[in-house]
């Protein structure tokens, strides 16, 4: 037993378990978590099933518990994970209390969600779905059509040569070297044909009829629908830079984009990164974690002002000094001659290659010619159905009204793409349910993670709780009295709670 954990099997008393309360214990050597609410008892797995967050250091809400590193969360009667980026349940476990102690007994057998099979064809319900994109909403919303019984034809078509993938990791851990190729996959490959997921690779839809309900692929072949997500995401923003070969410019968002860069960076010892934007400062940090000299190279006077302020964006540059990375701000590239990369203040850096990260633009073309209503992304209502009945779209293109801000807004964020998949699916099925989950977002730089929930566009005050220097604080972006938007660093309990009361503001 391990000395500091509690064998949940030779049962904890009721003292330790408050209403409310959480303990952390073992069961025949696995980590369990024990939950009272009220006069019940919940004793499921201690691990999220995302990448493993310790769920004892979440934050219990109702008969829910949510993870503190990327807010997933869990139904504690069920196991089932109820929001995204955890997309399997939590074992769990028969709880009894004897008297004044509470035991854990046995492994519950089956914590898959238990759904009777809709009858296809039934009124309202489709016989034939189609999903366009192969990313984090399409691959959530497969997964959430099959979980909740449906089991009509379901097809997944991506443009991607890879199935669907963990984006984020690319330029993380993956980029890094210290994830391995298997890692990447959000699914292994025999949960596509165990779940009759039709998975249509290297495919790219060049058009969609919406009053036919057919979707038409660059090769020719055809697929009608009852009802279809569109989840087509977003294309880096590609820079021309006068000079510059093809072979030297990288971007990022792909599988494929990922493994170029490592194939390059083997053999590299010096690279430029235009843009200090999320993913330029995480291609920095993880081609640092590989020894690389890294020279950052942006317009901006602050990394991420215009998203976290000024007060983040100078602790996060300091923190890439400390770990080696040279910024130029202010500074864009004029021009590439071989090695010589010209910056517009006319110093010249020295590179093997360079890897723009300028931002994205979400990849609207598609719903454009479907002639679908688009606003800077394409519109969809709180169902997130868009302007054609039974087309729903999801992640990076969708503008939807976020109940929290009063505004239609568009982001990027991986788990905002993932629920908006679910609830997409489910609408499909015709739920009719609201999406109004706070936006979250995190990002990584180095051992540093900010977490942040909420959108703040623009704010009139910075109230920082605790000190950016010591690693240890949250940022509240406000305007007149009201809490747009949360960013912790080492707070997850915070980050969570704060999670929690904009969404009861919101409702
Ligand atoms: C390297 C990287 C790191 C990131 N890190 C984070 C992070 O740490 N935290 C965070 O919150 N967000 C992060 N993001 C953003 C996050 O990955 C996106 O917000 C998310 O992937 C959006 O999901 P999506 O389903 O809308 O689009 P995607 O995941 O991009 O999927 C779009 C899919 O559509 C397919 N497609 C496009 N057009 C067509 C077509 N015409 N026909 C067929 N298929 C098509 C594409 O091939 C792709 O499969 C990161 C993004 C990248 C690139
Ligand atoms: S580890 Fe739990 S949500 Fe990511």
């Amino acid at each position: 037993m391990d000395a500091e954990k509690p064998d949940l099997k030779a049962g904890i008393s009721l003292d330790q378990l408050p209403d409310g309360g959480l303990v952390l214990g073992t069961v025949d050597g696995e980590e369990v978590i024990v939950v009272r609410q009220r006069n019940e008892f919940f004793a499921v797995g201690a691990h999220c099933t995302h990448y493993h967050g310790p769920l004892a250091e979440g934050l219990v809400v109702d008969d829910t518990v949510r993870c503190p590193w990327h807010h997933a969360c869990f139904s504690l009667r069920t196991g089932e994970a109820l929001r995204a980026p955890a997309l399997d349940p939590l074992p769990r476990w028969l709880v009894e209390r004897v008297n004044d102690v509470v035991f854990v007994r046995g492994k519950s057998a089956a914590t898959e969600k238990q759904t009777t099979p809709r009858v296809m064809g039934a009124a309202g319900m489709p016989t034939a779905v189609v999903i366009v994109g192969g990313g984090a909403a399409g691959l959530a919303a497969a997964d959430m059509l099959r979980r909740e019984g449906y089991a009509g034809s379901l097809m997944l078509i991506s443009a991607d040569e890879s199935p669907p993938c963990d984006r984020p990791n690319l330029s993380k851990d993956y980029l890094a070297g210290t994830a391995q190729e298997d890692w990447v996959a959000l699914r292994p490959p025999e949960y596509y044909a165990e779940r009759n997921i039709e998975l249509v690779l290297n495919a790219r839809v060049t058009s969609i009829d919406v009053q036919k309900k057919r979707v038409v692929l660059g090769d020719g072949r055809s697929y009608q629908f009852d009802a279809m997500l569109i989840a087509t995401g977003a294309d880096p923003v590609r820079l021309p830079v006068p000079g510059a070969t093809d072979a030297q410019i990288y971007y990022l968002r792909t599988f494929a984009d990922s493994r170029a860069i490592i194939a390059r960076a083997m053999s590299a010892t010096r690279v430029v990164v235009a843009g200090a934007s999320f993913i330029g400062l995480e291609v920095a940090a993880s081609l640092r974690a590989r020894g690389i000299e890294v020279h950052v190279v942006a317009p901006d006077r602050t990394p991420l002002e215009r998203v976290m302020g000024s007060q983040v964006g100078t602790f996060v540059r300091e923190l890439h000094e400390q770990h080696g990375v040279v910024f130029h701000l202010g500074q864009t590239i004029s021009r590439v001659d071989g090695r010589k990369v010209s910056l517009s203040d006319a110093s010249v850096l020295d590179a093997d290659f360079l890897v723009l990260g300028v931002g994205v633009r979400p990849s609207t073309t598609l719903a454009e010619q479907a002639g679908l209503a688009l606003d800077r992304g394409v519109v969809v209502d709180e169902y997130l159905q868009t302007s054609a009945p039974g087309v729903f779209a999801a992640g990076d293109i969708a503008r939807w009204p976020d109940p929290h801000s009063g505004e239609r807004i568009r982001v990027e964020h991986w788990v905002v793409a993932e629920r908006q998949g679910q609830v997409a699916a489910r609408n499909i099925l015709g739920r009719r349910e609201r999406f109004d989950a706070v936006p979250f977002f995190w990002s990584q730089h180095y051992d540093v993670s900010i977490n942040y929930v909420g959108h703040a566009e623009n704010w009139d005050a910075v109230e920082i709780d605790g000190s950016l220097q010591a690693k240890d604080c949250a940022v509240t972006y406000k305007r007149g009295k009201r809490a747009l938007a949360v960013a912790t660093i080492f707070r997850d309990a915070q980050s969570l709670k704060a999670e929690v009361a904009m969404e009861r503001n919101g409702k």
